[in-house]
């Protein structure tokens, strides 16, 4: 039974507790199937999305999900707020938890903001992405996705490519996907690539075309120059040249092989718009997995307990 207060990182979670995630996605994703895709399963419980980067993607999900539940909702972003003032996130927390809120759902620039705020308040954490260190609903809908069209990941090949080293979402999928068994290779141009990246658990391939010749999965990421302290690559234009999943990459990989991308996406830089659009994507299905994980992770985190949950969704 999952028991956990926080949703921090996928690090500290068991391929149980994953799964039970997952498992529990997949009951509110027929939900959201239905012609009034609404369930009162936290019904006057009050939720704080506290946003301090900017989203598209996880900020709406996070607010969908929360009212698909049933649950009051308040929006905070830095911008605005009394942040510009000079007040501190523990400050800005407290503040808000004194107008009684039960969760705090939060995305910060800072790695290890999601812990810091976990560890001084009484309020479940749910990180919403945390500088370069976490994403954990992102790598559960990237892992929801990769379950429905590929079954069982034991023994599946999955490659991430691009920026790994500034990247938080490639960190959360490698913790993910090796927990459930799938076998992880992270490629892209080396000063990209940390150096012990193998650690965990992960193979390192230079060589696009190797990377991808035997994937079942290709999970292409958004080059994030506006986290690079120094230029690490000369330019988009010589990124594209090696590392872009075009027309002619796509032909190495099997047939079978699907593409995703967490976004946002730059086109015709880390992927073409002729890949991004094309029959092989499954990015938007990705976005709509999106809602399903966040219902599942707002239940469970908030003390729902899967085994009942057939009689709440009646
Ligand atoms: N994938 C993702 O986190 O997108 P947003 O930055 O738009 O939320």
């Amino acid at each position: 039974m999952f028991q956990q207060k926080h949703l921090l990182d996928l690090e500290s979670l068991s391929a149980e507790e994953i799964t039970e995630i997952l498992d529990t996605a997949d009951s509110f994703r027929q939900v959201l199937e239905r012609p009034i895709p609404k369930v009162p399963v936290l019904r006057a419980k009050t939720i704080a999305n506290l946003f301090f980067e900017p989203s598209t993607r996880t900020r709406i999900s996070f607010e969908l999900a929360e009212k698909r539940l049933s649950a009051d909702v308040v929006n905070f972003s830095a911008s605005g707020s009394s942040v510009q003032k000079g007040e501190t996130l523990r400050d800005t927390a407290d503040n808000i938890l004194a107008m009684k809120v039960d969760m705090i759902v939060m995305r910060h620039p800072d790695s290890g903001a999601a812990r810091y705020l976990a560890q001084r308040v009484s309020a479940s954490v749910i990180n919403a992405g945390d500088g370069m260190h976490a994403h954990p609903t992102q790598a559960l809908l990237d892992l929801l996705t990769l379950r429905q069209r590929l079954g069982d990941l034991q023994g599946r090949k999955v490659t991430i490519v691009g920026d790994i080293a500034h990247s938080r979402v490639a960190r959360s999928n490698i913790w993910g996907l090796t927990k459930l068994g799938a076998e992880v290779t992270v490629c892209g141009p080396a000063p990209m690539i940390p150096a012990d990246i193998e650690t965990l658990g992960c193979q390192v391939e230079f060589d696009f075309g190797s990377a991808i010749g035997d994937a079942d999965a290709v999970n292409v990421l958004r080059i994030q120059l506006e986290r690079q302290k120094h230029q690490i690559f000369p330019g988009n234009r010589e990124y594209a040249r090696a590392f872009r999943l075009d027309r002619e990459m796509l032909r190495r990989t099997p047939e079978h092989c699907i593409i995703m991308h967490p976004g946002p996406m730059n086109r015709d830089v880390e992927i073409s718009t002729e890949v991004a659009d094309g029959p092989r994507q499954v990015i938007l299905d990705q976005v709509t997995n999106g809602v399903a994980v966040r219902m599942a992770v707002l239940y469970l985190v908030s003390g729902g307990v899967r085994e009942t949950l057939g009689e709440n969704l009646e």
